[in-house]
C-alpha cells in the first residue's frame, strides 16, 4: 500500500481519538493532539485496551486510562512513570483537509503471555 486517506481532518475533533477502517479491513485509530494528527493501531500496546475507549490526549500526551501508560504524540517519546513500551505508529501528514497513513501493513504489537498484571494487581502494587 501506498498513503491512504484515513478521513477528513474535521473528523477528529482536537485532543481525541477516533478509529476509523481502511482498505484490507484495517483498524487504525487517528488521534488529534492539537497541534498535529497521529495514527496508530486501535490498542495499547500493553493489554490491548481500545485507545478509542480508553486514551485521553492533554499537551500532546496519550494516556491510556486503564494503567496510565502515556506517551507524547508529538515526539513519540514514552511519558510518565508506568509505561513500558513504545507506541508504533503509522507515518500521517494531513493534506488538503485530509489525514493520511502510510500503510504498507497493519501494524501489530506482540504482547506476552506472561505480562499478566490484571487490574488489581496494578491498583495493589503499592500496598
Ligand atoms: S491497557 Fe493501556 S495502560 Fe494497560
Amino acid at each position: 500500500m501506498s498513503w491512504t486517506k484515513i478521513c477528513k481532518a474535521t473528523d477528529v475533533a482536537p485532543n481525541s481519538l477516533k478509529k476509523f477502517w481502511i482498505a484490507g479491513g484495517i483498524p487504525i485509530v487517528v488521534a488529534n493532539y492539537g497541534s498535529g494528527y497521529a495514527a496508530m493501531p486501535p490498542v495499547c500496546p500493553h493489554m490491548e485496551e481500545p485507545l478509542e475507549e480508553s486514551g485521553v490526549i492533554s499537551n500532546c500526551v496519550l494516556t491510556c486510562t486503564k494503567h496510565l501508560w502515556a506517551w507524547n504524540l508529538q515526539t513519540l517519546e514514552m511519558s510518565g512513570t508506568e509505561t513500558e513500551k513504545p507506541i508504533k505508529t503509522y507515518d500521517c501528514k494531513e493534506e488538503n483537509g485530509d489525514i493520511l497513513a502510510f500503510v504498507e501493513a497493519e501494524i501489530l504489537y506482540d504482547f506476552d503471555d506472561d505480562d499478566d498484571m490484571d487490574d488489581d494487581a496494578f491498583f495493589n502494587k503499592s500496598s
